[in-house]
């Protein structure tokens, strides 16, 4: 089994991860009780209750896994997931997100590492979020619409014992084919035919039908006019009236 390394209280698993990355074996996954500066997509901040939930970093020491290192962890938190809840309604979001129904239950940060006075990079790290066992209260008071295992399901979750079985989970899809990895993480992507918006880093929001993901991972929309526009990242909402919801997610 490949290096599970423990920390109390560290700013954030992907820094230390990347700081540490010489020493740190490929397949090897950090975890913290807390993360005093846990870092969310798009320079968000992640709330990291301590002994809550999930932050683990996972290290891949492949040149080539920039690609397919998101779909890794989305792919690993969800069969993680999956194998800790009965629930049938979890599914990935694209591009980064594991969802339950309506909200967000997972989040994946990957960061690449650039070998030392060299732009080339030779390695990823793959950042793990998963709300465990936080409270409706405490996720609420994050102010997006999220949920944990807790809140679904009533049922604590054994933080040490997700761990293993998320590292398990990750060494196990990162040997995998790339083309198998991206057709898995494609087919458990819910909003291919939905009306959605995608909100791009310098706040442009385009409406479409989300038509298809290209072979790089692409969210490709059908525009108004009847053309085409792909967007490698962006925040994706879907009307409450084209999903089987209440709310905007
Ligand atoms: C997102 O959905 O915005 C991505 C969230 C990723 C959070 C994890 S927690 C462990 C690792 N360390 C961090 O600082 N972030 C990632």
């Amino acid at each position: 089994m490949s290096e599970l390394i423990r920390l109390e209280t560290v700013d954030s698993t992907n820094l230390y991860a990347l700081q540490n990355f010489a020493e740190l074996a490929d397949g090897a996954m950090v975890v913290a009780y807390t993360q005093t500066e846990g870092k969310g997509r798009r320079g968000r901040k992640w709330v990291s209750p301590p002994g809550k939930n999930i932050y683990a970093s996972f290290v891949l020491k492949r040149a080539d896994a920039s690609k397919c290192a998101p779909w890794i962890g989305c792919i690993a938190s969800l069969n993680t997931l999956k194998s800790f809840t009965e629930k049938s309604d979890l599914w990935i979001k694209w591009p980064n997100d594991v969802f339950c129904g309506t909200k967000k239950i997972a989040g994946v940060l990957c960061e690449s590492h650039s070998a030392p006075a060299s732009n080339v990079i030779d390695g990823i790290v793959v950042g793990i979020g998963v709300n465990l066992n936080m409270t409706m209260e405490e996720v609420e008071a994050i102010g997006v619409p999220a949920t944990s295992i807790l809140i679904e399901t009533g049922v604590q979750s054994e933080i040490a014992e997700f761990a293993e079985v998320l590292q398990r989970n990750l060494l196990k899809i990162s040997k995998a084919d790339e083309k198998f990895i991206y057709g898995i993480w494609k087919k458990e992507n819910r909003l291919i035919g939905k009306k959605v918006s995608v909100q791009m880093e310098n706040g442009e929001k385009s409406t479409g039908i989300f038509k298809y993901i290209s072979d790089e991972g692409n969210l490709v929309m059908l525009m108004d006019g009847n053309f085409e526009r792909s967007f490698s990242s962006g925040d994706v909402s879907v009307e409450a009236s084209d999903f089987p919801a209440h709310s905007s997610i």
